[in-house]
């Protein structure tokens, strides 16, 4: 085993390890409360996280080289694998957001303890908004969040198409998609020239008249990746400033 992969392997044990599933799933739509996050379940979200680094890391490699820093938005459980790879396999520089909680919280005390733990410099969540931040990066990723039935209960139903029992029934569209626009727009905004942005499916229709608007061209990966929580397809969208 290379030292970066032992490190990946020790802080993500670590961090698995640090981690209060139980109190994690009560954080997440579910039925039959603290048994969402069992032993298998952590393992299938470990799974898909690894199978979802595999691609990215390909996907990485083929951008101009010099850059070497992701912005992740809205990250949480599900990202922590990709995460760790990029930091300690890849060593690239991470900064990962998202909007303040109770899981974020907890995904930070347990990264705090696996750093202690392990003695290695593990990321943490900031709750900064995205405006205070002046980096470039050439990696984006915004999964499952422009769709989130919390943050953007309307929006989230006319992504999925859902009406009736299966929709939220709740919000305003036409709020919901500027408040989704202004956040994708605040990300695209800290994207190199050339840069690859993370998404899924669902999120398209918001991002593309977005990127359109910009000029930017994007070709997006033929392969769609399930993500592990919440199941949404991964697409992967390679942007060029025309
Ligand atoms: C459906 S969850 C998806 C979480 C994770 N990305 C995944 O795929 O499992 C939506 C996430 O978006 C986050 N979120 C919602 N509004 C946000 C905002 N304005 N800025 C950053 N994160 C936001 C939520 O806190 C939540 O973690």
């Amino acid at each position: 085993m290379t030292p970066e992969l032992d490190d990946f392997a020790r802080a993500l044990a670590a961090t698995e390890e640090a981690l209060d599933w139980e109190l994690l799933g009560t954080f997440y739509c579910h039925e039959g409360g603290t048994s969402f996050f069992p032993d298998e379940q952590v393992a299938a979200i470990r799974e898909a996280g690894l199978s979802i680094a595999g691609v990215l890391g390909d996907e990485l490699a083929r951008l101009p080289r010099g850059g070497g820093r992701s912005l992740y938005v809205g990250a949480a459980v599900a990202e922590l694998v990709p995460i760790l790879v990029e930091r300690f396999v890849l060593l690239r520089e991470v900064v990962v957001t998202n909007v303040p909680g109770r899981e974020v919280q907890e995904l930070n005390r347990g990264l705090t303890e696996a750093s202690i733990k392990t003695g290695l410099e593990l990321p943490r969540i900031t709750t900064e908004p995205l405006d205070s931040i002046t980096e470039t990066f050439d990696h984006g990723w915004l999964v499952s969040v422009l769709n989130d039935p919390e943050a953007f209960p309307a929006l989230h139903d006319a992504l999925y198409g859902r009406s009736g029992e299966l929709a939220t029934g709740r919000g305003n569209l036409t709020e919901d998609k500027e408040r989704a626009e202004a956040l994708a727009e605040a990300l695209l905004g800290r994207l190199a020239p050339e840069a690859l942005l993370s998404t899924t499916d669902e999120e398209l229709p918001v991002l593309r008249p977005l990127l359109a608007r910009r000029g930017m061209h994007m070709v997006a990966s033929e392969q769609g990746l399930l993500t592990g929580i919440v199941g949404d397809p991964l697409r992967f969208l390679r942007l060029r400033q025309a």
